[in-house]
């Protein structure tokens, strides 16, 4: 592996630059709609909060499912246990919006990375901190060093606009007493949640945590290092999707996705990666960004496995 991981990511931007393109940004959002599938931007943060990258890894971009990672750690240093009597830790081979198994599974979803069992975990991170996506802003921002880090209105506003879907599964799980704030208000906070703006670099760093086995950038304890093993499992097994066997197989790291097109990856010990392009696959996963990640683990040998 080479001293800096730099000429890695060069050599990637320039191996891959065929992909950025491919792929359709999410629609079912409106306001990612408008996203340029020729973006790419690729980070990596080394423990001690060096970060290299390539293409537009500065650029703010609409974080959305990966957020799930960090409410899921948040939620996890405060609740303990008792999270996983709320939530399942097994993939659902679904899609990541789907009702179907909530009904047979008495109201607990699957896992907490599904939109099902996100808005379980952001329900309690509510109900302990009172601000679910303000305390994830200040853990976003504590950790990358961004203060201007923040939510995006319009796509808050878009999200909200067509947000039947996990109103339904919110309403649902209520039904099964799994939610405990009213739906309305969790559904602010889960939409608040997904429309935080970051960089791939923002984001990377935010993530080191994962790679440091819980512990935050200034020294101190988020999660014990049984912990963050848990939540590395989770996103290497569930991170993806119905598409996290495939995930695991090309990449090798536990790794979370979203629709804005970026996705984060951990290395254990090692560093964390961030990459971007929004022209997602049919399973809503970045395709240029998985090529990517694909050709990081390839190329350097830095692997789970
Ligand atoms: O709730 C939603 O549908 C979006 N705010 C987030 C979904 C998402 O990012 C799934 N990722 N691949």
């Amino acid at each position: 592996m080479p001293s800096s991981l730099q000429p890695v990511l060069d050599r990637i931007a320039t191996e891959i630059q065929a992909l950025p393109g491919r792929g359709r940004p999410a629609d079912y959002i409106p306001a990612l709609a408008s996203a340029d599938p020729r973006h790419f931007g690729m980070a990596v943060a080394e423990l001690d909060g060096t970060v290299y990258g390539v293409g537009d890894w500065q650029r703010p971009f609409s974080a959305q499912s990966i957020t799930k990672a960090f409410t899921l750690a948040l939620d996890l240093s405060l609740d303990g246990e008792l999270l996983w009597e709320h939530v399942g830790r097994e993939p659902s081979g679904n899609p990541f919006n789907s009702l179907v198994q909530l009904e047979y599974e008495n109201g607990i979803p699957r896992n907490p990375f599904i939109n099902a069992g996100a808005l379980v975990v952001t329900d309690r991170l509510h109900a302990l901190t009172g601000d679910a996506a303000g305390t994830l802003r200040a853990f976003l921002r504590a950790e990358s060093g961004n203060d201007r880090l923040d939510f995006d209105e319009a796509v808050l506003a878009s999200e909200t606009a067509h947000g039947d879907r996990n109103a339904a599964l919110a309403h649902f799980m209520a039904s099964y007493g799994n939610i405990t704030n009213p739906v309305p208000t969790l559904l602010d906070q889960y939409f608040r949640q997904c429309s935080i703006e970051a960089s791939c670099a923002d984001l990377a760093l935010a993530a080191g945590f994962l790679a440091r086995h819980g512990i935050r950038s200034d020294g101190s304890t988020l999660l014990t290092r049984s912990q963050a093993k848990q939540v590395n499992a989770v996103m290497l097994t569930c991170g993806t999707y119905d598409a996290a066997g495939d995930f695991a197989h090309r990449v090798g790291l536990p790794g979370k996705s979203g629709v804005g097109g970026g996705i984060i990856a951990v290395v254990p010990g090692r560093c964390t990666v961030c990459v971007w392009s929004p022209g997602l696959d049919q399973r809503g996963n970045s395709v240029a960004g998985v090529a990517a990640l694909d050709r990081f683990t390839t190329l350097t040998g830095l692997s789970v496995f």
